[in-house]
């Protein structure tokens, strides 16, 4: 049968009459830049999120970028990120002309450590960026500890993470000056382009990015700060004011998915399920599992043979990444990581899935994970 590692028709089928309608008022006002529904949906991911400011922004990499400048972050400043992210949380540090220092990730959250940012800072070091990745929140008290003992501004890659809970706050709430969100169209509110948004308690940073998405300027024409184009389009934003009213239950349809498959793979002595930590509520943007025999790659072939949708998220970390040879990052500088990258990857957990589905995902992966163990 086949499934795919995400299937946004299925969701289409459930809100398209809803966005066409909620684009209408877009078509006939003909406000396409900074309309009003960029404003609504600023204040509702605010309150969503538990933050006062919610800033609209071009793509979750442009927030970051945003985040930074809001924070004068610049050349000559380090900035502390885990290794095991999208490229984007790196490329933003060196965009605004700093320098990212790689971290190692925890083991079973895959998400960088206070540990790793106390090993690493210097008096070079400006910020921090603790990745939320695949859903869950990093560790952030003893993060905040750190940074706070250290001066370290705090932004939270939180792309993947948008209603992540830790303690029962959701991500927003969770002590970071900034915390950054992707509308990129598989993340859990995904628009039909890209699009992302920063969150703040702190006023003044809201207003610093307010003023840089827009060249900088307040008022138009009168430029105070060297900033850039990234706004949110209004047609994004229309339409990620419906699919908001969508997302706990979406969160709960990955999340029923995720324990299901928990379920069936429990017991498989090749197959490590995401661990998701007690103080923590994941939105499980991604279902990253590890095979420790070595199978990994003829585990993910097999299931590509069958139509079973699946990808390593991601297979080179960043201090091994060509752009950052200069950095001088080495094979065995960060283990933890480097190991994750050969034995991760993601199967299919959006909400839609139905059990049939699951169902042979699950078999599928553990016949080959016996199979090629055997084969091998
Ligand atoms: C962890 C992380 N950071 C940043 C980004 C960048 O977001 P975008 O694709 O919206 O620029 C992404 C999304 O792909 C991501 O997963």
């Amino acid at each position: 049968m086949g499934v795919p590692l995400l299937d946004l028709h299925a969701q289409w089928r459930q809100i398209a009459d809803e966005v066409k309608a909620a684009l209408e008022p877009v078509y006939d006002s003909q406000y396409f830049i900074m309309g009003p529904q960029v404003a609504t949906l600023e204040t509702e991911i605010a309150e969503y999120c538990g933050a006062v400011h919610g800033v609209g922004c071009a793509s979750g990499s442009d927030a970051l970028v945003l985040a930074l400048m809001a924070l004068e972050v610049g050349p000559g400043d380090e900035v502390i990120l885990p290794t095991h992210t999208f490229f984007a949380t790196a490329g933003a540090v060196s965009r605004v002309g700093a320098t990212p220092v790689f971290a190692d990730i925890d083991p079973e959250t895959f998400n960088i450590t206070a540990a790793e940012i106390d090993r690493l800072a210097t008096s070079r070091t400006k910020a921090a960026i603790p990745v939320h990745l695949y859903g869950q929140v990093a560790d952030m008290d003893p993060i905040l500890d750190v940074c706070k003992a250290r001066g370290i501004r705090v932004v939270e890659d939180a792309a993947q993470s948008i209603g992540a809970k830790q303690n029962g706050r959701r991500v927003g709430q969770t002590g970071g000056d900034i915390a950054t969100f992707s509308f990129f169209p598989s993340k859990n509110l995904g628009a039909m382009g890209d699009g992302g948004m920063c969150v703040t308690n702190d006023d003044e940073l809201a207003d610093r990015m307010r003023i840089l998405r827009n060249h900088g300027a307040k008022p138009k024409y009168y430029h105070k700060l060297i900033g850039l184009n990234s706004r949110l389009d209004t047609m994004q934003a229309a339409i990620l004011s419906v699919k908001l009213k969508y997302l706990e239950a979406w969160h709960e349809g990955r999340r029923a998915n995720a324990a299901d498959y928990d379920k069936r793979f429990a017991g498989n002595p090749h197959i490590v399920t995401p661990k998701i930590k007690e103080h923590n509520w994941s939105i499980y943007n991604q279902y990253s599992i590890l095979i420790t025999n070595g199978q990994r790659d003829n585990v993910m072939a097999g299931l590509k043979e069958r139509g079973i949708g699946n990808e390593i998220y991601y297979p080179v970390p960043l201090h091994l990444q060509e752009c950052y040879s200069e950095l001088g990052g080495r094979e065995g500088d960060l283990p933890v990581s480097e190991k994750a990258a050969k034995e991760i990857f993601s199967i299919p957990i959006y909400p839609e899935l139905t059990n049939e589905q699951r169902e042979e995902v699950a078999n599928a992966v553990i016949e080959l994970v016996g199979s090629t163990a055997a084969a091998s």
